[in-house]
């Protein structure tokens, strides 16, 4: 089968399209036909091989070759142990361990995957189950959003940041949206009520104070995040620097202790309830998986090459099988 792999973290350069042996599926796994799969920071954090949480199994190569964690497709082939897929279902998903999509055929235990409703597109649901479930862990479950409260996504304008603006808007908040200006306009048009260009504006500096941080890309020390939290506020760091992960393992405890304010690490767990849930609410048309662009196969380097640029809004998503219905 076809397959996008990589040897050596670094640019999309490193990536190349090849042949590899198509997988076949152990007693519990489904073998799926790919027809979509999405592109979030994760992929684009694995090729890179930064930060340096990303190379756990694989220090100075990657232990996994083919990136691509959130696929749409058709199952192919199930082991005997699998009883829950049969060959021809519709399904979509997150892999576990985040590897195997940019190619043509992916097995998996299916635990994290669901059948695809026929109302969306194999491009659409392939948007929807990294992103959609970082949204609803953090904006609905761990955030229990309230109506009025003062919401702050950090990183609002890339894959994870347009569920959770069009989630916290959905929960009744006020949502002020964070990054680069080129994005500003895309973060209103989802709902935003406030738009800050991180690189003129330093929102922990602003004096403003929220009640729920959403940090995608967080950077800053955890006194500045502490500042710019409300009374009993809670900041949530789901991606970012290897420096404030520990900042807040260390320090976290103690700023709850003596300020009442919460400043955690949001880990969020691959469910196939979760997915079904920000799925239901896709069908529903109250929230849409924004695609930006779509790419072939063969171009995953322009893909990655693009969202590392700055310009992604939203979902990039790539057409693997060109035949689908969309
Ligand atoms: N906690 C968990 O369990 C868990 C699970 C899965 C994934 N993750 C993590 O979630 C993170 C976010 O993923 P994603 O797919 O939403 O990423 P993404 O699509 O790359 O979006 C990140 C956004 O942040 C913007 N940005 C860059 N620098 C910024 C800054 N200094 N201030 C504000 N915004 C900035 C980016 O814009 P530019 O275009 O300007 O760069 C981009 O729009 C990743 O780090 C991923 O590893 C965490």
């Amino acid at each position: 089968m076809k397959a996008i792999v990589y040897e050596k973290y670094g640019s999309p350069d490193v990536l190349h399209l090849t042949e590899v042996e198509k997988p076949a599926p152990t007693d519990d796994e489904v073998l799926i036909k790919v027809h979509a799969v999405s592109v979030n920071g994760s992929d684009r954090e694995a090729l890179i091989g930064k930060p340096l949480y990303v190379r756990m199994g694989g220090l100075l190569k990657p232990s996994h070759q083919i990136l691509g964690s959130d696929i749409a497709g058709r199952v192919e082939s199930v082991g005997k142990n699998n009883l829950e897929f049969k060959p021809g279902d519709e399904v979509f998903g997150e892999i576990p361990g985040y590897h195997g999509g940019f190619a043509e055929y992916v097995c998996t235990r299916g635990r994290t995957m669901a059948l695809k409703p026929a109302s969306l597109t194999f491009e659409e649901a392939a948007a929807i189950p990294q992103a959609g479930v970082i949204a609803l862990q953090g904006i609905r479950d761990k955030g229990q959003v309230q109506p009025g409260q003062k919401v702050l996504i950090n990183g609002a304008g890339g894959s994870g940041g347009s569920f959770a603006i069009q989630l916290a808007k959905l929960h009744g908040a006020e949502v002020t949206g964070v990054d680069n200006m080129g994005k500003l306009d895309f973060m209103r048009s989802l709902g935003a009520d406030h738009v800050i260009d991180y690189t003129r504006e330093d929102f922990t500096k602003s004096g403003r104070q929220y009640d729920l941080i959403l940090d995608l890309i967080a950077h800053r020390s955890v006194f500045a995040y502490q500042r710019a939290l409300r009374p009993n506020g809670t900041y949530f760091f789901v991606g970012g620097s290897v420096a404030v992960i520990f900042q807040i393992l260390f320090l976290g405890p103690w700023i709850k202790r003596t300020t009442a304010k919460n400043i955690r690490m949001l880990v969020v767990p691959q469910s196939r309830k979760d997915l079904i849930s920000i799925t239901e609410l896709c069908e529903a048309g109250k929230i849409v998986p924004v695609i930006d662009r779509r790419y072939l196969l063969s171009e995953v380097p322009e893909a990655l090459r693009y969202v590392g640029e700055g310009r992604a809004k939203g979902k990039v998503v790539i057409t693997v099988e060109q035949n689908n219905k969309t």
